[in-house]
């Protein structure tokens, strides 16, 4: 039996998943700390990536045949800007994705050089969170950290290099940059320049499925794994996560429930927002997709639940199921600023419209509407565009709350289907490894397999009425209190 191995690195844990060719034969996961050194800042250590990735590695590894192993990829949490130096030393933690220390440098990206000029050269406009500003505010802030910048690359890159000895990154990833071409699928010569950097300090750029080398003896030593594993680069997690649920061909949604909340729309034809608030990319499958990423999705639910009422019963909330549509509590998720729609670091999540009657059950609720509103903003953007969408896959630790898919189906009006096997991006990952080393048809009937649905969640015409009225006023929150505080 042949092994294809997954390696998700996401923001609280890299989990690593072994996939033969008939299923998912395990997962192990391990954790590491995400440290906040100032209000709105976001970073990690590469090297306890590095570290905890080969722990959950050795985990999968165990009793099974290592010699079958053919090959390993990756997802990447995007965006974030690892640097380093000439011999090879992480320079500074890494600034993470959700990061919002740039606002003066996305200003200046935006307002200086002109939105106009970066659509034109990378298809996007600046984000804090996009890893261009960070290079900025390096070069501004820590400049004997910017002299000594050798190699710089992104997060999942960083793993690739570390196994391999060879620097590639992939089109889907290098997309979340700001110094990508994504409509021609190369570096941007003219952001280079405005950074102040060099091509020869960026990755090589591959399709996801291609190879970045073979892994390194003493690793495979470390491992047990035959020197001829092949090193699959991988894909964002986004682009990760829409081949592990399928969602590869023009027209195909996903929608993702994590950390972050996504929308995540296929197309064949490379076009931007001239709106400004939904990222394009270059999709994992040789096309392109529409991306909204909102900063907080699932971690509201988190933080309201468990570090706010202090427990880890999510399921009071379905004691006020009834209220569905009724509820006069509302929230705004932007606990870490906001990217799609606002592009607004400063943004702040607040309750809106409480009485001395209001529950916390209500409030929980509330949680999960207004993550529903935020992203029937984005898609309302997005079907804008012209295109349509009238179904999506959903993903990610929140697509198993029943009662969040059916708020999100009757919001969004659009019906959800939920994939069989819930592993999304590390399932995508696993799926690239493959598709970097299997025939054609060998692949398509493997992805096929591993990506059917199991449920649909339709929407309920009573509740999309009700919710209509209800979204018409959270649009009417978020500007009327902007400034406060500011
Ligand atoms: C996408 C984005 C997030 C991270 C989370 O643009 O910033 O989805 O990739 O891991």
């Amino acid at each position: 039996m042949a092994y294809y191995i997954g390696i998700d690195l996401g923001t609280s844990a890299v989990k690593v998943l072994l996939l033969s060719e008939n299923r998912i034969e395990k997962t192990a996961s391990r954790e590491y700390p995400l440290f906040f050194p100032k209000d709105g800042w976001s970073e990690q250590n590469p090297e306890d990536w590095y570290k905890q990735a080969i722990e959950a590695l050795k985990e999968v590894l165990t009793d099974i045949d290592k010699s079958q192993v053919k090959s390993i990829s990756f997802s990447g949490q995007m965006h974030g800007l690892v640097l380093l130096d000439e011999k090879d030393n992480v320079i500074r933690p890494a600034i993470l994705w959700n990061d919002g220390r740039t606002d003066k440098e996305t200003n200046y990206l935006n307002n200086v050089i002109g939105k106009d000029k970066l659509l034109e050269n990378t298809g996007n406009i600046a984000f804090a969170g996009f890893t261009a500003p960070k290079i900025l505010w390096v070069k501004e802030n820590e400049p004997e950290n910017f002299a000594k910048i050798c190699k710089i690359m992104l997060p999942k890159d960083y793993l690739s290099y570390m196994l391999t000895g060879n620097l590639c990154t992939d089109v889907s990833d290098a997309s979340g940059t700001l110094y990508f071409d994504v409509g021609n699928r190369k570096w941007s010569q003219y952001m280079i320049n405005i950074l102040g950097i060099k091509e020869e300090m960026l990755p090589k750029v591959l399709e996801s499925w291609e190879c970045a080398g073979t892994i390194k003896k003493d690793i495979a030593d470390e491992l047990g794994l035959p020197e001829d594993v092949k090193v699959i680069i991988g894909a964002g997690d986004n682009a990760a996560a829409a081949v592990g649920t399928g969602t590869v061909k023009d027209g195909d949604c996903n929608i993702s429930l994590g950390t972050s909340g996504t929308i995540f729309v296929v197309t064949d034809n490379f076009s931007y927002d001239r709106v400004n608030a939904i990222h394009s990319f270059c999709s994992a499958s040789g096309n392109y997709h529409y991306m909204a990423c909102m900063l907080s999705a699932a971690s509201c639910c988190n933080w309201w639940i468990e570090k706010i009422l202090g427990t880890k019963d999510y399921r009071s909330v379905e004691k006020v199921s009834d209220k569905l549509g009724e509820n006069e509590v509302f929230w705004l998720p932007y606990l870490m600023g906001e990217r799609s729609p606002l592009n607004d670091p400063y943004a702040r999540a607040a309750f809106i419209g409480m009485s001395l009657a209001t529950t916390k059950d209500e409030m929980s609720l509330a949680v999960l509407e207004g993550v529903a509103f935020a992203l029937r903003q984005n898609l309302d953007i997005i079907r804008s565009l012209g295109v349509e969408v009238t179904e999506s896959r959903v993903s990610g630790g929140g697509s198993k709350d029943a009662l969040w898919l059916r708020i999100i189906a009757s919001v969004l009006n659009i019906k959800l289907t939920v994939p069989v096997l819930q592993e999304g991006a590390a399932l995508g990952a696993a799926l690239l490894a493959a598709k970097g080393v299997m025939d054609a048809d060998e692949y398509e009937a493997l992805a096929d397999k591993l990506t059917q649905k199991e449920k649909t969640v339709l929407p309920e015409p009573e509740l999309v009425e009700k919710y209509n009225q209800k979204y018409e006023t959270f649009l009417k929150i978020y500007p009327a209190i902007k400034t406060i505080g500011r």
